[in-house]
């Protein structure tokens, strides 16, 4: 505990069947929050919503697609009807464990556009489904999970995480009248099982030996990153995007 304006409120947090969203689902209901886990992976989703509520927190699970407009709809429709609204939205979903690395010439078009779909506008259909319960309450804060790689000129991948960077700018312009803050965390290399089985250990060694602070991230890292851009001590701060990494990335 010990994040104001945290305890009470009600998260949704996209991607939370494991990895950095199931840290960032956990942190909060530490916190007091009421969450809820927006998963595709329905065996993933309901075991983690049932171990918070085993462990006396509250929280829903919801089956979503980010890149399904009436899916993103019903998450939130889904939320209201359980907690009465919603105050923050953490749109960390993506394809990241298990995608294809191909080059942007020759990936199969339609994989393109289906990964783009939810790894850039699935945040965009989350924020459209959210910020109206979000603006009745008087205000909010959305997250937006972005990486280190929007800045290395990475492929698809990267250029999904560059757009989501552009996202946080536009919809800090569009929802500050609402008094809704967005910012975005990019998180540097970090410990979870889909970064192992994307990432060839050698290629991860050689990565961690060149980042200052020299280690992994851990998915708390990014949870106390989180909490601080949700939570009432960054009320003044919108529109940023906050590298966690160790340095990896250090820019003017
Ligand atoms: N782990 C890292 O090194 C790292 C670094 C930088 C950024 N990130 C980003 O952090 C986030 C979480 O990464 P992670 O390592 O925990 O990976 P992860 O694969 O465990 O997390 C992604 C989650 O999103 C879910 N998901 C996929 N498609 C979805 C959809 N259409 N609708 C709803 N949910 C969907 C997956 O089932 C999974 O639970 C991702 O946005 C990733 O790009 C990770």
């Amino acid at each position: 505990m010990g994040h104001p304006g945290i305890a009470g409120k009600v998260a949704i947090v996209t991607g939370s069947g494991g990895g950095i969203g199931e840290a960032y689902a956990r942190a909060l209901v530490a916190e007091g929050a009421k969450v809820v886990i927006a998963e595709i992976d329905e065996q993933k989703g309901r075991a983690v919503a049932d171990s918070i509520s085993g462990d006396g927190g509250d929280a829903l699970f919801v089956r979503t697609d980010v890149s399904s407009e009436e899916s993103t709809q019903a998450m939130a429709a889904a939320a209201i009807e359980r907690f009465g609204g919603i105050d923050f939205l953490v749109n960390n979903a993506a394809l990241f464990g298990g995608m294809k690395t191909e080059s942007m010439l020759q990936v199969d078009w339609d994989y393109y556009k289906k990964f783009m779909d939810i790894n850039m506008d699935g945040a965009l259909l989350c924020a459209r489904a959210c910020y109206g319960s979000m603006s009745q309450r008087g205000g909010g804060s959305i997250v937006n999970q972005s990486s280190t790689a929007a800045w290395m000129g990475v492929g698809y991948y990267g250029l999904a995480k560059y757009g989501i960077n552009g996202l946080t700018h536009c919809l800090a312009r569009e929802l500050g009248r609402m008094n809704i803050r967005v910012n975005a965390i990019a998180p540097g290399p970090t410990d979870t099982e889909a970064l192992a089985a994307q990432t060839p250990k050698a290629f991860m060694d050689q990565m961690v030996a060149q980042i200052p602070i020299s280690r992994l991230g851990r998915p708390k890292d990014m949870a106390d990153a989180c909490l601080w851009l949700l939570s009432d001590a960054s009320a003044w701060v919108s529109g940023q995007l906050l590298a966690v990494d160790g340095g990896q990335i250090i820019r003017g």
